[in-house]
């Protein structure tokens, strides 16, 4: 048995993560979370259906004395989801951003030095690449965080890549572009509501949920709107899936982009919506934001060819997956 140990494991992209996990009789899985932004009932649907016991504690990663309900058990491995994520409140309120997502990795980097839990799987983002890169953005590309979140994001990069030399950890470092989607039973889901990300913002407007806020300015891009690496959440999930096997079978660690290597706009996945929920509606053009690449996509070579890992799922089905999410939880898991 193996335990794993899942920070944020109630947000979404965990929670998917943690229900791909479930399956696998072999872990012993712990998720701790402080259900600030996730959501406890994501979590008693997988136990539910989970042949696994999974634990769930409840606990903020910024107060050190929490890390004492882990009763200094050691971690096969860890898998660290837990974070703010929204970039214009990061700049509104930058402190609570390197507080949460830096001083809260420093507590629990140093629980898993003491606990000698040395894996880690770290979420990090593509919003560290510089806006004077050009894609396709690899491993390599100028890092230039613009954002609070970003720099946060890359601060902890650089302390866990310090523990691996100092102290012998060995961490896997998923930079993922734009995960969408959710599960496509429609029971595990997205909940940020009102939602921010571009596929459950268009998909709540087409349902009539919510009030279209997709604000695209005109970009130099084929149909003037802006280019985007769009993929499932559900290969995300396979993606540390095959991370968290790698560390626990002693292979060493890295930095990896996670996307699929081509791009989709706006326009595009406004069409998809609208061809899967029968909806006609038009978006108001926007303001574009100040500095904004018109186009991003990833490299992700690295990640697949050591890993073996093809993204299977589709745009369509992350959109169908959300409709059907949504047509049963308009107001997401506070049913
Ligand atoms: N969603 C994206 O598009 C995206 C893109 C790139 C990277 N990421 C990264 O993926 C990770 C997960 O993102 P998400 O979209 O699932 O966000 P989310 O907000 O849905 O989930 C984050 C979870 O962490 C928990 N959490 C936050 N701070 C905590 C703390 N101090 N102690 C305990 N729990 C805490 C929240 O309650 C929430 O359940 C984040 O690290 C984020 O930076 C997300």
């Amino acid at each position: 048995m193996k335990k794993i140990l899942i920070t944020g494991g109630a947000g979404y992209i965990g929670s998917h993560v943690l229900r791909l996990l479930s399956q696998n009789k072999n872990y012993d899985l712990t998720v701790i979370d402080s259900l600030e932004k996730g959501f406890k009932q994501a979590v008693d649907i997988i136990s539910s259906e989970s042949q696994n016991t999974i634990k769930f504690i409840q606990m903020d990663l910024r107060n050190i004395n929490d890390f004492d309900r882990l009763d200094n058990q050691k971690f096969d491995a860890t898998l660290h989801f837990a974070a703010f994520i929204l970039v214009g409140d990061s700049v509104e309120k930058p402190i609570k951003y390197f507080e949460n997502n830096v001083s809260g990795s420093i507590n629990l980097l140093k629980y898993l030095n003491e606990s000698n839990s040395k894996n880690l799987v770290f979420s990090s983002t593509s919003a560290l690449y510089s806006k004077r890169a050009t894609p396709p953005f690899t491993e390599e590309s100028l890092v230039e965080p613009e954002n609070p979140y970003a720099e946060s994001k890359y601060t902890t990069e650089k302390i866990i890549n310090w523990m691996n030399e100092s102290h012998g950890f060995r961490s896997i470092i998923l930079r993922y572009f734009n995960p969408c989607g959710c599960s496509l039973d429609g029971k595990i889901g997205y909940s940020l509501i009102p939602s921010l990300h571009l596929f459950p913002n268009v998909v709540r407007g087409a349902l009539g949920q919510q009030p279209f806020t997709v604000t695209c300015g005109k970009v130099n891009t084929a149909d003037g709107t802006t280019i985007r690496d769009y993929f499932n959440v559900l290969d995300l999930a396979a993606a540390h899936k095959i991370a968290l096997e790698a560390l626990l079978e002693g292979k060493a660690g890295g930095t990896y982009n996670v996307g699929t290597g081509k791009g989709h706009s706006v326009k595009e996945i406004i069409d998809i919506v609208k061809k899967i929920t029968g909806v006609e509606f038009k978006i108001e053009p926007g303001m574009q934001r100040p500095g904004e690449l018109p186009e991003v996509y990833c490299d992700p070579s690295r990640f697949k060819n050591e890993f073996n890992w093809e993204p299977k799922y589709t745009l369509e089905q992350a959109v169908e997956s959300l409709v059907k999410w949504f047509k049963k939880h308009p107001n997401g898991y506070n049913y």
